[in-house]
């Protein structure tokens, strides 16, 4: 850790005591997690964000994954990334439940058009069903067909509000959210105010942003203050928490 609470080696072990989860009771808490490169692309030249990733990225990655109730994603993720199943070690399995946690985060995707990989992977081997958010408006015999395997929660609208997707996760008791892309919904959580904390890591490449998708202007620019600054390989892990709005308007003035 080069800047932070303790300066100094952190291990594996100790690097999900570096990401930690506030009481989620009254309201959620969402942490965004994703790669990125110098040149502030979220993918390479063959689309996925492993290709401007690395060890100590996913090492992090995994880290706060442990002790988080959801893992949430698009559609557009879940169908480039082909996420493997998300299980718990044996014993964060059992601190989790000491906890009152469930066995392992629960995988929560956001799609209109339900066109994902429902036998694969995450969604096939998870410990957890893992829920899928989509709208009224899908089609009838894909929501039928991903009953049979996971959860689908349908809202209303020609879109997900990804507020609402929040809010009904935290009434599940799921508070602790870690939000891992893409771009495209890390926008609309972000513009709905709903950020809690940027945890951005910074790879040592550049490679163009053509494969990395635009995202529409927020009403509102968020700032961020700096927690820690982890650094392997090159790379940067950066912790940034929501600056407290009271702050800004005085640093404003
Ligand atoms: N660098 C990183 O850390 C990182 C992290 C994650 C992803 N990525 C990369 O980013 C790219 C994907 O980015 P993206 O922004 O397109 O991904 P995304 O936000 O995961 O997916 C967008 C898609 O998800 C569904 N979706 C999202 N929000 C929705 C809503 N409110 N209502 C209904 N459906 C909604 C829609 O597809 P459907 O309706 O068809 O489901 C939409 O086209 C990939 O190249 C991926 O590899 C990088």
């Amino acid at each position: 850790m080069l800047h932070g609470p303790t300066p100094g080696p952190v291990d594996d072990d100790d690097l999900a005591d570096a990401y930690p989860w506030p009481d989620t009771t009254e309201r959620p808490y969402v942490r965004a997690m994703m790669v990125s490169t110098l040149d502030g692309a979220a993918a390479g030249d063959d689309g996925l964000s492993g290709s401007v990733s690395g060890g100590a990225d996913r090492a992090v990655l995994r880290a706060v994954r442990r002790f988080a109730d959801v893992v949430l994603v698009g559609g557009g993720t879940m169908k480039a990334e082909g996420y493997g199943p998300l299980r718990a070690r044996d014993e964060d399995a059992a601190r989790r439940e000491q906890q009152g946690q469930a066995k392992a985060p629960v995988l929560a995707v956001v799609s209109g058009s339900l066109a994902l990989p429902l036998g694969e992977g995450s969604f096939a081997d998870s410990d957890v069903t893992p829920i899928v958010f989509t709208t009224e408006k899908a089609d009838p015999t894909k929501v039928d067909d991903a009953r049979k395997r996971v959860q689908v929660v349908q809202l209303p609208g020609e879109r997900v509000d990804a507020a609402t997707v929040i809010d009904q996760l935290h009434r599940k008791g799921l508070g602790r959210i870690v939000c891992e892309g893409g771009p495209g919904l890390l926008n609309q959580v972000t513009d709905a105010g709903l950020l809690d904390e940027a945890d951005i890591t910074v790879s040592p490449m550049l490679v163009g942003t053509e494969k990395t998708p635009d995202t529409p202007m927020l009403k509102d620019p968020t700032k961020f203050e700096l927690q820690h600054v982890l650094t392997a390989e090159e790379f940067l892990m950066l912790r940034y928490t929501k600056a407290d709005p009271s702050k800004q308007q005085g640093d404003d003035q």
